[in-house]
């Protein structure tokens, strides 16, 4: 199974070594005029303290920043890393016990993550694997796809999906984004159906869910099957249905910086016992230990090999820091919830800055909190904006060049920017701010002081 590394906690926080001094928090009301009142002059007070993070007691006393004096008697500048995970006391004792235990690789602790995830998602099967990739890959391979198939995927999305459904002899056909959420654009996937497409992948961007209603009836004209890539999704709804329980297939991940996290990890959730089935052989080498001798005595060594199979199981190790973190799954979700509204608060009278708004029928995982720069009313571009950002000590990200931008599928397929035009255009704008749940509110409110100092001194 092809390994890959996500860049969605590549970009940390920048070192500045130059003092901070509280800028106070002045909004740019330049071209807006607003009658209404003046912010106050120091607005991330006003930030109210229900936004302390539940999980923060539970970061180690390492993770908390801290803010020690400069020389000069300055404040030292925060640094805000774009993303740290919350691994707390219940994680490290689980991996002790199963250190312990002498059973590292698949075993009870897999199987006991497997039901727990099911049921917290509501799904009939859910299969541990080692990560989303090895997700996708399973699942479009049990549902059939190899050469001459077409898969259609969005642009706007993680190097993965692509990637297999070229290892399977396929063909990823790139669907645009639609501008605002960067979810797949329904429309531009219709356009962009033959008689050879086989599976349609939406990924639910940052966590808020795709138009799926729109999608499944695509699916149901076309005879689609549907691999939600959920990566982002962990837990999110769509029209009051939890996300894992409406595609054929639906894949999350547990890499590092997602809501639940073992490290590397992923899992396939289906409804369909036969897809599940296949996923799971698929995962272990194609090898089933099902069968008995010819005497009917079942023998531990004795296995059959049904099929070229992949190494892509998880181990008891990774499952056990899953199951404790999946016990505070809602708490993790709740916090990230919490700083993007506080986001969206703080950010809302700048108008160089657009923020996320997911639509009325999803509940999102607010797995990142992606802000699209209006660069008509900046002197400066996002990569400056993103170096500007990091000598302030907050470090951010990009969610994603679209795929039809990097240089294989150039070359390749011969892609051209404005093939996909909304991802082509978003991709100049957009920036990912940190989002986790051992964020504190100064940290949020510092972020929100920095963007909006730096609009002041760069604005047009
Ligand atoms: C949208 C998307 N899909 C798939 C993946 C791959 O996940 P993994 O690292 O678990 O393979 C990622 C990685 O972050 C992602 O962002």
């Amino acid at each position: 199974m092809a390994r890959t590394t996500c860049t969605g906690c590549s970009t940390s926080a920048g070192s500045s070594t130059s003092s901070w001094m509280c800028t106070g928090w002045r909004i740019d009301r330049r071209r807006r005029g607003s009658p209404r009142s003046r912010p106050s002059p120091n607005r991330l007070t006003s930030i109210p303290r229900r936004l302390d993070c539940p999980e923060a007691p539970m970061l180690r006393s390492e993770d908390r920043r801290s803010g020690p004096s400069s020389p000069t008697g300055n404040a030292a500048p925060r640094t805000i890393p774009y993303f740290r995970p919350s691994i707390g006391d219940a994680e490290v004792e689980a991996v002790r016990q199963t250190l312990s235990s002498g059973w590292l690789t698949t075993g009870p602790r897999v199987q006991e993550f497997e039901l727990a995830f099911a049921r917290y998602v509501e799904v009939d099967h859910a299969v541990a694997v080692s990560s989303a990739t090895a997700a996708l890959h399973l699942a479009l391979e049990a549902l059939g796809v190899g050469p001459g198939d077409e898969v259609l995927v969005p642009t706007m999305t993680f190097a993965s999906v692509a990637a297999v459904v070229i290892h399977l002899g396929a063909r990823p056909v790139f669907v645009d984004c639609l501008p605002d959420s960067l979810d797949i654009d329904p429309a531009d996937l219709e356009r962009r159906l033959t008689p050879r497409a086989k599976v349609v992948v939406p990924m639910h961007h940052g966590g808020h869910p795709c138009r799926m209603d729109r999608i499944l009836e695509l699916a149901r004209r076309h005879r689609l099957a549907v691999v939600d890539d959920a990566a982002h999704a962990l837990p999110a709804q769509y029209g009051g249905r939890n996300i894992g329980t409406i595609g054929d297939a639906t894949c999350f991940s547990f890499y590092a910086n997602k809501t639940v996290t073992t490290g590397e990890g992923g899992m396939v959730a289906t409804r369909d016992p036969d897809l599940a089935k296949r996923v799971r052989l698929m995962a272990h080498n194609g090898i089933d230990r099902s069968g008995t001798t010819q005497t009917g005595v079942r023998r531990s060594w004795r296995y059959d090999i049904k099929a070229p199979g992949y190494k892509a199981n998880m181990t008891d190790l990774a499952a056990s820091i899953g199951i404790r973190q999946l016990e505070r799954c809602d708490a993790f979700r709740d916090a990230r919830a919490r700083w993007a509204d506080a986001y969206t608060e703080g950010l809302r009278d700048l108008e160089a800055i657009r923020t996320p708004r997911p639509g009325a029928d999803v509940r999102s995982s607010w797995h990142l909190y992606v802000i699209q720069l209006e660069l008509d009313q900046l002197r400066v571009g996002r990569d400056a904006f993103i170096d500007l950002l990091e000598a302030k000590g907050v470090g951010s990200s990009v969610h994603f060049m679209p795929l039809h931008l990097h240089s294989y599928y150039r070359d390749t397929f011969g892609c051209q920017p404005e093939d996909l035009p909304n991802a082509a255009r978003a991709y100049e704008r957009i920036l990912s701010l940190p989002i986790f749940p051992g964020l504190s509110r100064e940290d949020v409110g510092y972020v929100v002081e920095t963007i909006a100092s730096i609009v002041r001194d760069h604005r047009r």
